[in-house]
C-alpha cells in the first residue's frame, strides 16, 4: 500500500520535519500539523483536530512536549479514535523508552488504529545540537542529573527513515521498533565525543534536577517547563535504558548510526562553533 496523503504531527519539529522532507522527496503528499501551520493544529484545542485529519490516510503521531506527561495517553487515545473515524488507517507513534506514560499512549494507539507501528526511542543525539542541550553544549558545560549512567543515543535521521517507511510501505504494521544507537555512552563520553568533533572543550558536570533547571533557564527555558523534563530525565536516566536495542536493523536492514558520525555531521554544520560577527 502507498499512502498518498500523510499527516505529520509536529511536522515543523526535529523528527517531523525530517519525515516531511523524506516523504516529499518520494513524491508523497505530506501535510504538516502544528500551531504555526496555515490551518493551526493544537493538541489543546480539539476543534482543530478534524481539520488536520480530514483526507489523510496515514498519520505520524508525535506529541509535544513529551508523550510521558500525565494525561497525554488519554488525549492520544482520543485523537487516534478521531483519526480512525475519519479514515486514517495507518498510524505511526513516536514513543520513549522506559516511560510508563509513553507505554500507556502506545497501548491506546495499538487498541485503536487499523494498522499501527510504534517507534520506541532512546534519547536523541540531536538533543545536543538542536534542542535543550545545545545552550549548555555551547557554554562548554553539560549540567545534567544523569550521574554515570550510560545511554545509547539515537541519531534521529535513522528514526525518521523508519517512520517514513512505516507510513508508506507494507511490512511494518503491528510492530514495536525499539530504536537505539549502536553504543552506550556516559555523559562524560558524550562530552569527549563532541569536544573532539567540535574542536573545543566541553565537560559534563553531574548535577541535580534543580541545577539543570537553573542552567537551561540561561537559554530562556522557563523553570515550569524545565522541571517536568528534569524529573523525567531523573527517572529514565537511572540505568533502565542502558542497553542496546535492534529496532534500526530490524526496520532498515542496516546498522544504526554511531554517535561519532552524528557528532562529525553536527560539527560540520557549524552549530557548535557559531561565528561571532564583528561589527564594523
Ligand atoms: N528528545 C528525546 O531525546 C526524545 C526521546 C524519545 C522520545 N521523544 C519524544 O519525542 C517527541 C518530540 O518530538 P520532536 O523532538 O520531533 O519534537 P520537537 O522538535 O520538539 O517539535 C515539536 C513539534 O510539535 C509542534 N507542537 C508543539 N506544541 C504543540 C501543541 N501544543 N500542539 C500542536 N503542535 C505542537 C511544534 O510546532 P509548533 O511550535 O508550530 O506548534 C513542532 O512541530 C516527544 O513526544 C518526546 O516524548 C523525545
Amino acid at each position: 500500500m502507498t499512502n498518498s496523503n500523510v499527516l505529520v504531527l509536529g511536522g515543523t519539529g526535529r523528527t517531523g520535519g525530517r519525515i516531511v522532507r523524506r516523504l516529499r522527496d518520494r513524491g508523497i503528499q505530506a501535510r504538516v500539523a502544528s500551531r504555526r501551520g496555515r490551518e493551526p493544529f493544537r493538541w489543546e484545542d480539539r476543534a482543530t483536530w478534524d481539520v488536520a485529519l480530514r483526507g489523510a490516510s496515514a498519520a505520524y503521531l508525535c506529541y509535544s512536549p513529551d508523550l510521558a506527561f500525565p494525561g497525554v495517553a488519554e488525549m492520544i487515545g482520543e485523537f487516534a479514535g478521531r483519526a480512525r473515524n475519519l479514515g486514517v488507517d495507518r498510524m505511526v507513534l513516536l514513543s520513549g523508552r522506559g516511560e510508563a506514560g509513553a507505554r500507556a499512549s502506545e497501548k491506546a494507539v495499538q487498541e485503536t488504529a487499523a494498522q499501527w507501528t510504534v517507534i520506541r526511542s532512546s534519547w536523541f543525539a540531536q538533543n545536543f545540537s538542536e534542542h535543550f542541550l545545545l545552550g549548555p553544549t555551547l557554554r562548554g558545560r553539560l549540567v545534567l542529573p544523569a550521574g554515570d549512567v550510560r545511554e545509547p543515543f539515537i541519531d534521529i535521521d535513522d528514526l525518521a527513515e523508519i517512520a517514513s517507511a512505516a507510513l508508506t510501505e507494507d511490512g511494518h504494521a503491528g510492530t514495536v521498533y525499539e530504536v537505539t544507537g549502536p553504543r552506550l555512552l556516559s555523559m562524560h563520553d558524550v562530552a569527549a565525543e563532541i569536544s573532539a568533533a567540535a574542536g573545543r572543550n566541553i565537560e559534563y558536570v553531574p548535577g541535580t534536577a534543580e541545577e539543570f533547571v537553573a542552567d537551561v533557564a540561561r537559554d530562556g527555558v522557563r523553570p515550569d517547563d524545565a522541571r517536568p523534563l528534569a524529573e523525567l530525565f531523573e527517572s529514565i536516566l537511572d540505568g533502565r535504558n542502558a542497553s542496546i536495542a535492534t529496532g534500526v536493523e530490524s526496520a532498515l536492514g542496516r546498522p544504526a548510526t554511531d554517535f561519532t558520525d552524528y557528532a562529525r555531521r553536527a560539527a560540520a554544520s557549524g552549530i557548535w562553533n557559531p561565528r561571532i560577527e564583528s561589527r564594523a
